[in-house]
């Protein structure tokens, strides 16, 4: 019968029912404030190189992420597919992050060395080239843009104000490694690889002339999921202390 009285008092069902919902809320969110990371420290992270990271730009520009996620969900037939789950650590340098919920394409999270850089290049001026059923639209134009060289070093400024570890010789030889990371076999391709281990030097392209929105993209599609050592990952264990 007390019942009956909070069912005729709207306020008062109102102020009862945010208490009982405000619980559950606290219940998930209070402890956060008491861990000290929820990102598992692995091996292998580091920051965008430069030409990853205006590839990664160009990623969000042309709206890719509008079809594609990257987030492998833990799920046995994600895993079997598209490989290990994704890990939080994975996506700490991302801003935005771009995990997503739509997938027209496959998730793209561990995309990186699954094809060659020409099948890339071919895949993305004509995706119906490579895959003759492919509903992906097609982005000649990154093949015939040059890459804007000038803004990478500002990019990477922003990036270390938001809290990426870029370190000042980052942000100062910015436009340098953007370059080299398109020219193999070069003393400056190697200084690129030293700051950004695991970055993959190529004339991502095939076109040496000059450094296009293409090879900028392929350099961060190339890149993904290809960092994290899970040799040395132990979902159990010692590495989420
Ligand atoms: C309209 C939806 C759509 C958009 C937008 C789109 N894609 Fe796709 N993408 C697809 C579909 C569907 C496939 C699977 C067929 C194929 O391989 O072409 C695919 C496949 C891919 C693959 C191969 C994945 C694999 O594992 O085989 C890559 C890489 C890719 N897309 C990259 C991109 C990039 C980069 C962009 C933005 C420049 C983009 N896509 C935009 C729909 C889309």
């Amino acid at each position: 019968m007390k019942h009956e009285v909070i069912e005729k008092n709207s306020i008062l069902l109102l102020v009862l029912t945010l208490l009982v919902v405000s619980i559950g809320g606290l219940v998930q969110i209070a402890p956060l404030f008491w861990v000290d990371s929820t990102i598992e420290k692995v091996k292998g992270m580091r920051p965008y190189s430069p030409l990853e990271l205006a590839g990664r730009d160009i990623y969000v520009r042309e709206g890719c992420y509008t079809c594609h996620s990257q987030m492998i969900r833990t799920l046995r037939d994600e895993v079997e597919r598209y490989g290990h789950y994704s890990l939080a650590a994975e996506s700490m340098y991302d801003r935005p992050f771009q995990w997503g919920s739509k997938r027209t394409g496959p998730d793209l999270a561990r995309v990186g060395g699954k094809y060659s850089d020409q099948w890339q290049v071919e895949h993305l001026i004509n995706p119906r080239a490579v895959v003759p059923e492919s509903i992906m639209p097609g982005y000649p134009w990154l093949a015939k843009t040059p890459l804007d060289v000038n803004t990478i070093a500002s990019k990477l400024k922003t990036q270390q104000t938001l809290g990426v570890p870029y370190s000042d010789e980052m942000i100062q030889k910015a436009k340098d490694d953007l370059v080299a990371q398109t020219k193999p076999d070069t003393k400056e391709a190697k200084a690129v690889l030293a700051r950004y281990p695991k970055a993959k030097v190529a004339n991502f392209d095939g076109d040496d002339r000059s450094v296009t929105e293409l090879d900028a993209m392929v350099a961060y599609l190339q890149m993904l999921g290809t960092l994290v050592d899970f040799a040395s990952f132990d979902a159990s264990g010692p590495n989420l202390r």
